[in-house]
């Protein structure tokens, strides 16, 4: 199975369009230690011919044009696309707003929780994306389900579970307990490839690794895991938003309930980062938090990086 990051920024990216902060001025400015990133998402290939996306990023159109896999072949029909699937682990911009590059009466499934379905659906502009040719498959609970799309069967296997999070921002509401979150907004995925059953975890968003996740996760050979922030209140020290990381849904990597240490007793395989912020000190090469989260065995995420599993 070939897993590819399309993408290892969270939302906005990085450097993000209107962002002055250290971090984004020094990457933009080509310092050396910092590498741009465009946003979350992953591909993934049990044949290496057929490709499943896991989130549809606003930046998709050039995710698709530096991966010569997820073009057409020079032999394929006058329409043809090697992406057969998109699943979708909840409703956030940088997360659905790259379904609407998928237009063009392209055959392909896709794969949400019934919550993000409902979403979509109340939008008309992804109507855009006509049903007969993009049915919207519901992922159900701890249920696997076998990826199919284009009449071809990809074997992977997908296997949705619940993590703690937050609703999609713009669905928000502010006088509802805990903003309207209910069980399905955000999802952990379990990609199975099925020949081999070999399988790694996507987690692009998680607010906590509770008792069940950790329960999951125990053993696991390859987690992509959410990696937005490295402080709680980086954002608000930066003046960048007035938000902790708690408040956005999202775990930070350090302190005594940070995913380093949620992680430290799981023994995870490998655990890369995926969904950095901007304001991520982690993000410069040659921080002190870098060197922090490589010697607890973690390592960052980079648009084109592949693992082979
Ligand atoms: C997040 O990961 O918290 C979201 O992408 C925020 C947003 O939609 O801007
Ligand atoms: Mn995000
Ligand atoms: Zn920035």
């Amino acid at each position: 199975m070939r897993i590819r990051i399309l993408g290892s920024g969270a939302g906005g990216g990085f450097p993000q369009w209107n962002c002055n902060c250290a971090n984004c001025r020094a990457v933009r400015a080509g310092a050396a230690g910092y590498s741009p990133r465009t946003q979350s998402s992953l591909a993934v290939s049990a044949n290496g011919a057929d490709w499943l996306l896991l989130n549809a990023s606003p930046d998709l159109r050039a995710q698709i044009a530096a991966a010569p896999e997820l073009s057409p072949c020079p032999d394929d029909g006058v329409r043809a696309s090697p992406i057969k699937a998109v699943a979708l682990t909840n409703g956030d911009v940088d997360h659905v707003a790259g379904l609407l590059n998928l237009r063009e009466a392209q055959p392909f499934s896709l794969y949400a929780a019934g919550r993000v379905l409902e979403a979509l659906g109340a939008n008309p502009i992804f109507t855009i994306l006509q049903t007969q040719l993009v049915p919207r498959i519901e992922l159900r609970m701890d249920r696997t389900i076998a990826v199919t799309g284009a009449g071809l069967d990809l074997g992977l296997s997908i296997r949705a579970f619940p993590v703690p999070g937050k609703i999609a921002l713009y669905l928000e509401n502010a006088n509802a307990p805990d903003f309207g979150t209910s069980a399905g907004d955000t999802l952990g995925l379990e990609i199975v490839e099925t020949r081999t059953g070999q399988s790694f975890f996507y987690i692009p968003g998680c607010a906590k690794v509770d008792a069940p996740l950790a329960a999951r996760l125990k053993g696991a050979s390859l987690v992509f895991f959410d990696g937005t922030l490295f402080h709680e209140n980086e954002m608000i020290e930066q003046g960048l938003l007035g938000k902790t990381g708690s408040r956005m849904g999202h775990i930070n990597m350090s302190g005594d309930d940070g995913s380093i240490a949620a992680f430290a007793p799981l023994d995870v395989t490998r655990k890369i980062y995926v969904h950095i912020n901007n304001s991520n000190p982690t993000l410069n090469e040659f921080s002190q938090e870098r060197a922090a989260i490589q010697s607890a065995g973690w390592e960052i995420g980079a648009d084109g990086m592949e693992v082979t599993l």
